[in-house]
């Protein structure tokens, strides 16, 4: 029998670590090792992709039947009976300890020259990589929103808007994922100073003709682009900066915009002078006990100030968990 363990010591949660387990596989994912080697030199993902988090008993992944599975804990494949490999994840003082497990039958003598010296080289890369993926800046309501709002995108932007600038990219995600669902987009991701070297963790893996590099943008000093854009993205920001700054970064648009082109926000807004649930009023609440001058906004003043600004409703989109798709065309 071969029995070979590795391990690896990860900081980040078991929570943060399955997801990237679950969608394993050639064909999928990747398998984050030598990808020449097992996944047609196609680059395993840099991202988490929620299409392929539905992993159940008896599945198959590349003839690897999954037998046990523990939410957030184990998975274990097998080829018939004679092999199996399971990971493990194990909580540890300093963040999560992956374990890969191989067992096969057979003599040891034989198997550890060919198939263990290979397992070994390809298993040592996969921890790494996937620890090198889960230990970059995470957002989870990032992976929660981000399948919900590339639909919009890809409704609103079509082919016609392919250079977007994304204010507040936060970790970068977003950037990642979009571009690599939407082969026609240009897009510049730019935030404040400490985050950029964070959204250049996650952007440097997609295609380099398709993300611009992390571009400095802090409305507190804010410095123009030298390009317009065809559309403006900005996912749950204008909550988070004082209200004074969301006016001024109004007031920027006309300027970082082409004649004809539209503004994308993302995030939760009061109507009416109302919350539209209970989780937002919460959730404004504990924006202002952080910052009194931050808060949901109201849609209608928002909209009258855009309006201000050359700047008409196009369309007020419905998305999960009470947030809406605000569309904004630049009167021509
Ligand atoms: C809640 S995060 C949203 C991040 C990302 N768009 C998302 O949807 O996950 C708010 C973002 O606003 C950015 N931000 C805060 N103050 C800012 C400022 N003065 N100028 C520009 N961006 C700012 C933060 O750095 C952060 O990336």
């Amino acid at each position: 029998m071969l029995r070979m363990e590795h391990k690896i010591l990860i900081a980040a949660s078991a929570e943060q670590i399955w997801p990237w387990l679950l969608q394993l596989g050639t064909g999928r994912a990747g398998w984050y090792s030598y990808d020449w080697i097992d996944n047609f030199a196609k680059n395993s993902f840099q991202y988490i992709e929620p299409d392929l988090q539905s992993l159940n008993l008896e599945d198959t992944v590349n003839g690897f039947k999954l037998v046990e599975k523990i939410e957030n804990q184990k998975l274990v494949f097998q080829i018939s009976s004679w092999l199996n490999f399971t990971y493990y994840l194990k909580e540890r003082a300093r963040g999560t300890e992956l374990q890969a497990t191989l067992q096969v039958k057979g003599p040891r003598l034989l198997l550890m020259p060919t198939l263990g010296l290979a397992h070994d080289i390809m298993q040592r890369k996969q921890l790494k990589e996937i620890q090198k993926r889960v230990e970059r800046p995470f957002s989870a309501a990032c992976e929660r929103n981000k399948k919900a709002i590339l639909l919009k995108l890809k409704e609103v932007l079509g082919t016609k808007f392919q250079r977007v600038f994304e204010v507040g990219a936060g970790t970068g995600q977003h950037a990642l994922y979009f571009t690599n669902h939407m082969c026609n987009l240009h897009w510049t991701p730019a935030d404040i100073a400490s985050n950029l070297e964070g959204i250049d963790s996650w952007v440097k893996h997609a295609p380099q003709s398709q993300v611009a590099k992390p571009y400095l943008f802090d409305l507190n000093s804010p410095k123009i682009p030298d390009i317009k854009f065809d559309a403006i993205y900005s996912a749950n920001v204008l909550h988070i900066v004082e209200k004074n700054k969301t006016e001024f970064l109004i007031d920027l648009l006309p300027k970082i915009l082409n004649e004809s082109g539209i503004v994308l926000f993302y995030g939760p807004f009061n109507y009416n002078g109302s919350y539209t649930s209970d989780t937002n009023q919460k959730f404004d609440q504990w924006l202002k006990s952080r910052d009194p001058e931050s808060g949901i906004r109201d849609f209608e003043w928002l909209s009258e100030k855009m309006q201000a600004r050359g700047f008409y409703l196009e369309n007020d989109f419905a998305m999960p968990a009470n947030n809406r798709f605000l569309v904004f065309q630049r009167n021509a």
